[in-house]
């Protein structure tokens, strides 16, 4: 072999940041009309999604931006020209030449339907979104009188840290989702019984310290009625000190370990009060665990 020969590989030097992803082709733009106004929008859009970005208001009690859709409360309905049935704004996509009506009489009686049904028979008292949108259809749940089926049971009072009502339940699954693949992976929840007696269980009923629960209380964080609360804001309601006009919330980062997490504090009094995330933080999505969601107590320990 020759001296001269190199036997070397020189590799070539390293980039200096990560390679880019390779680039996505932009979506498809499809043209719809809602509410009279044509537009343009890309085919991996909702309905709802479109519908917001013409700043229309549309009701939704099961969707949040952080879980699946799962299309159970119908409240978000709209109608299709040419389609039987109304859809769902929340999980339906957009589809060229869709002609949607988010506030015809029918999308009107169908919303006030729905929020009269879930009114007569669910404790709406700490749901004040399902209450603003009680008044905004004109719905009037009382007219189904006091003989109306009610969903009314004992609150479930089994551990320290989170109470469960479900006489406040509304069924929407968010819950579950987050306790499940959406969020947690823990799958303690679960819905059980049909028809009007479907609830939201733990495995075979047990007390929640005696189930899969780990505690992150993020089935607490998308919960929209109250049913599911933490138990210091279920004390100070039940004395009569709760009052969200004294409250300040405060971001800041957990300070458990590195993850980083962004904690708003709640505070009344000078105590904190309950804890929860933003959604918009790409590091949580809104949820959290059990030390940055409970453990809050040693800041207020004075012992
Ligand atoms: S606290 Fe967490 S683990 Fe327990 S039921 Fe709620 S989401 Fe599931
Ligand atoms: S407990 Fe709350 S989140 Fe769960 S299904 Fe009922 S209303 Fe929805
Ligand atoms: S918000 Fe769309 S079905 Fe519930």
């Amino acid at each position: 072999m020759s001296t001269e020969d190199p036997i070397w590989f020189t590799p070539p030097p390293r980039p200096s940041k990560p390679p880019a992803a390779p680039g996505k082709a932009p979506a498809k733009q499809v043209d719809i009309t809602i509410d009279g106004k044509a537009m343009k929008v890309p085919e991996t859009m909702t309905i709802l999604e479109a519908c917001r970005s013409l700043g229309i208001d549309t009701p939704t009690l099961c969707y949040l931006e952080n879980l699946t859709p799962v299309n159970v409360c119908r409240v978000c309905v709209v109608e299709l020209t040419g389609a039987r049935t109304l859809v769902p704004a929340c999980s339906r996509k957009v589809e060229a030449g869709m002609d949607i009506k988010t506030d015809s009489a029918r999308v009107r009686l169908s919303r006030k339907m729905v929020l009269e049904f879930l009114g007569s028979s669910v404790d709406l008292s700490t749901a004040p979104q399902v209450q603003s949108y009680i008044k905004r259809y004109d719905a009037h749940p009382e007219r189904y009188g006091e003989e109306a089926e009610k969903v009314h049971q004992p609150v479930k009072v089994d551990n320290d840290l989170y109470v469960r009502d479900y006489s406040k339940c509304i069924l929407c699954y968010k819950c579950v989702e987050a306790c499940g693949s959406d969020a947690q992976n823990t799958f303690a929840i679960a819905v059980a019984g049909r028809g009007f007696d479907a609830h939201i269980s733990t495995e075979n009923d047990v007390p929640l310290p005696e189930s899969a629960c780990v505690y992150c209380g993020n089935c607490i964080g998308v919960c929209p009625t109250g049913a599911l609360m933490f138990k210091s804001e279920h004390e100070l309601r039940k004395a009569g000190a709760w009052d969200e006009s004294k409250q300040k919330q405060t971001d800041t980062i957990c300070p458990y370990c590195g993850v980083g997490c962004t904690l708003t504090l709640h505070t009344q009094d000078n105590r904190i009060v309950k804890v929860t995330s933003p959604m918009d933080v790409s590091v949580t999505h809104g949820h959290l665990c059990i030390k940055g969601r409970f453990g809050f107590e040693f800041v207020q320990n004075r012992d």
